[in-house]
C-alpha cells in the first residue's frame, strides 16, 4: 500500500477531533429541512449517518442558518430554535453511534436573500448593494439589503455565538464558520459589497474586522480546538472573482486568523489545481504562510489528479460504491505537512 493510501485511511487527531480517517465531507446544502421551521428530519439523520458509516473522518454539515434573516434558500435548516437543536440531536447521535465526527456549519447569507425568505424583513448586509442574480430555488432577484448598524452587527455576532453554543447543545463536535462564497462574512470581507466608512470598512485588513469578531466569539464559546473557518475569493454572484493581489490577500487573511488564535482553516476554491499567483495554487499559497491545519477542496476529479494521487483515487472509488446515490465530496484533512485530496463523484 503506498503512503497516500495509508495516510488517507489512517486515523488522525485534528484539534479536539479523533477522526477515523483523514477524509472530510464538504458542506453541502441539501434543503431537506421543513421550510417553515428549519427543523431537520429523518432524511437528514439517515443522510449523515450513512456518511459516518462509510468512514468519513470529519463530516461538515450543510450550512445551518443562525437566525430567520440569515436564511437564503427554501428548506435550509436552522440552528437557532430549541426545536431545531432537538432535530440536530438525532443527527449527531446517529453519527456518533457510527463512530463518526460531525461539525455544524453556521451560516448567515447576508444580502444573498429575499425578504420573502428572510422572515419578511429585508436581508442584512454591510452596505445597501444588491447581489447579482436570482435567489437559488426561489427564482426572484436578490433584494437590496438593509445596511447593518453597529448595533445590528453586535447582534449578529451574538447570533453566531449562540448558534455555536446551540451546536454544542445539539451534540456536535464543533463548528465551521461559513466565511466564504459571498455570504455575510465574505460580504464584509469584499470591497464589492462593503463600502462602509466605519471600523468595519476600509482596506482588506479593516474589512476583516467583522470576521475576526465572529471568530473570537465562536472560539470563546466552543474553543479553538473545535472551530474551523471557511474563506474564499469566489462568490456565488461573482464565481470568477479573484483578489487583485491573491498572495497579499491570503497573507492579510492569515494575519487576521492569527490574531484570533484559530488553528484550522478551510480555503475554498472550485479549482484546486489552478495557479493564482507566482504559479502557485490557492492552497499552496496558503501553505506558504500558514502552519496550521488546512482542509482542502476544489474540483479534484480523477482526470485532474497528478500521478501520486491516482492510487488514492482508486481506493476512494471502491469506497464510493458503498455510498448512497448522492453527490459525494471528499476532502483530505491536512496531514503530511498538509497536502490534500478532494474528490467528488456523482453516483
Ligand atoms: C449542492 C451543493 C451545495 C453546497 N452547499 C454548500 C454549503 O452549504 N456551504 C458551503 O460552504 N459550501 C457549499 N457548497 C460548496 C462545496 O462545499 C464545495 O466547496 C464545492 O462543491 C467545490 O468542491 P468540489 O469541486 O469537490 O465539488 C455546496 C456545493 C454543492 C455542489
Amino acid at each position: 500500500m503506498n503512503t497516500i493510501k495509508t495516510k488517507m485511511f489512517e486515523p488522525v487527531t485534528i484539534g479536539a477531533w479523533n477522526l477515523k480517517t483523514r477524509t472530510a465531507m464538504a458542506p453541502m446544502t441539501r434543503a431537506f429541512a421543513e421550510n417553515e421551521t428549519g427543523v431537520v428530519n429523518d432524511l437528514t439523520v439517515e443522510y449523515y449517518r450513512k456518511r459516518a458509516q462509510d468512514g468519513i473522518g470529519l463530516i461538515i454539515t450543510e450550512g445551518a442558518v443562525i437566525s430567520p434573516r440569515a436564511k437564503g434558500n427554501p428548506g435550509v435548516p436552522g440552528i437557532y430554535t430549541q426545536e431545531q437543536i432537538d432535530g440536530w440531536k438525532k443527527v449527531t447521535e446517529a453519527v456518533h453511534a457510527e463512530g463518526g465526527t460531525i461539525i455544524a456549519q453556521i451560516w448567515h447569507v447576508g444580502r444573498a436573500s429575499h425578504h420573502e425568505i428572510a422572515g419578511g424583513l429585508p436581508p442584512q448586509a454591510p452596505s445597501p448593494i444588491a447581489a447579482e442574480g436570482k435567489v437559488s430555488r426561489f427564482g426572484k432577484p436578490f433584494d437590496i439589503p438593509e445596511e447593518m448598524t453597529e448595533t445590528d452587527i453586535a447582534e449578529v455576532v451574538n447570533q453566531y455565538k449562540q448558534a455555536a453554543k446551540n451546536a454544542m447543545d445539539a451534540g456536535f463536535d464543533g463548528v465551521e464558520i461559513h466565511g466564504a462564497h459571498g455570504y455575510l462574512i465574505d460580504q464584509f470581507n469584499s470591497d464589492t459589497s462593503n463600502k462602509r466608512s466605519d471600523r468595519y470598512g476600509g482596506d482588506l485588513k479593516q474589512r476583516l474586522t467583522f470576521m475576526k469578531e465572529v471568530l473570537k466569539a465562536v472560539i470563546e464559546t466552543v474553543g479553538v480546538e473545535r472551530t474551523l473557518i471557511r474563506f474564499s475569493a469566489l462568490k456565488i454572484d461573482q464565481p470568477s472573482y479573484m483578489w487583485e493581489d491573491p498572495e497579499k490577500a491570503i497573507q492579510t487573511f492569515i494575519e487576521a486568523f492569527n490574531e484570533t488564535g484559530v488553528k484550522m482553516i478551510h480555503p475554498s476554491t472550485m479549482e484546486f489545481t489552478k495557479p493564482i499567483a507566482r504559479g502557485l495554487t490557492m492552497h499552496e499559497l496558503v501553505r506558504c504562510h500558514w502552519d496550521g491545519i488546512i482542509v482542502g477542496v476544489g474540483g479534484l476529479i480523477q482526470k485532474q489528479q497528478k500521478p501520486p494521487w491516482k492510487k488514492a483515487s482508486l481506493i476512494l472509488r471502491r469506497l464510493d460504491v458503498r455510498l448512497s446515490p448522492t453527490r459525494i465530496i471528499w476532502h483530505e484533512l491536512s496531514g503530511m505537512k498538509n497536502l490534500l485530496i478532494t474528490r467528488r463523484r456523482y453516483i
